[in-house]
């Protein structure tokens, strides 16, 4: 099983982009996600609003990789038919993992799941291969774009080590300032709480 703080196991599988290696994605932000089979309703809605979400992803240096047991043909027949259905191109790579070696790797198997079908697991992963953050959902429930892009900008946020996300962050809200940590520093400070609860304003990238 997968913790966080762990770097992701690395592994060469076919894609839908040709062959890929994780390694390839050192030096980016990068959501590998699970789905539980292609030619399924939810999944198909997933992947049509993860590829009109494409470019969101993108401004934040973030690539998309999914993963299924199905086989690379079965990914490509079904991309075509969402192309021709939604009119969205799914241009990130769909891997094949007909042996559920990389699904086992991770642990994607037993979060949730009584077989194979039934992972819809998401990983964070930094630009080192480190494992930030991880969801996993039933397969009756799709994800939502929107939190994992508010999950993956809180993780940059966090990730320069000097500030911290609070509850229902968004992008553009107050952020919280990391505690202070001597009783040098605390006594400083104007009121008693501001040691340990102080908002700071959200810089964005920078
Ligand atoms: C779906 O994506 O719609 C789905 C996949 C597996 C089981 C149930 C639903």
């Amino acid at each position: 099983m997968l913790r966080l703080g762990d770097e992701a196991p690395n592994f060469t599988a076919r894609s839908t982009q040709g062959p890929i290696s994780l390694s390839d994605y050192r030096g980016r932000w990068l959501v590998l996600f699970s789905h539980p089979a292609d030619f399924t309703p939810v999944c198909t809605s997933e992947f049509v609003a993860l590829a009109k979400a494409a470019g969101e992803f993108a401004a934040l240096d973030c690539a998309l990789m999914a993963l299924s047991v199905d086989s690379l043909y079965s990914h490509l027949a079904w991309i075509r038919l969402i192309h021709d259905m939604f009119g969205v191109t799914v241009d990130f790579p769909i891997i094949e993992d007909p042996t559920l070696e990389i699904a086992r790797a991770y642990g994607m198997i037993g979060c949730d799941a009584v077989d194979a079908a039934a992972v819809r697991t998401t990983y964070f992963l930094d630009p080192d291969g480190v494992l930030r953050a991880s969801t996993c959902y039933p397969a009756e429930v799709g994800r939502s774009v929107d939190e994992m892009l508010r999950i993956l900008t809180a993780l940059q946020r966090v990730h320069r080590g000097s500030c911290l996300v609070p509850a229902n962050w968004t992008p553009g809200d107050d952020l919280l300032r990391v505690p202070r940590a001597s009783v040098a520093e605390i006594v400083k400070e104007k009121n008693a709480g501001d040691w340990f609860y102080t908002t700071i304003p959200d810089k964005g990238a920078a």
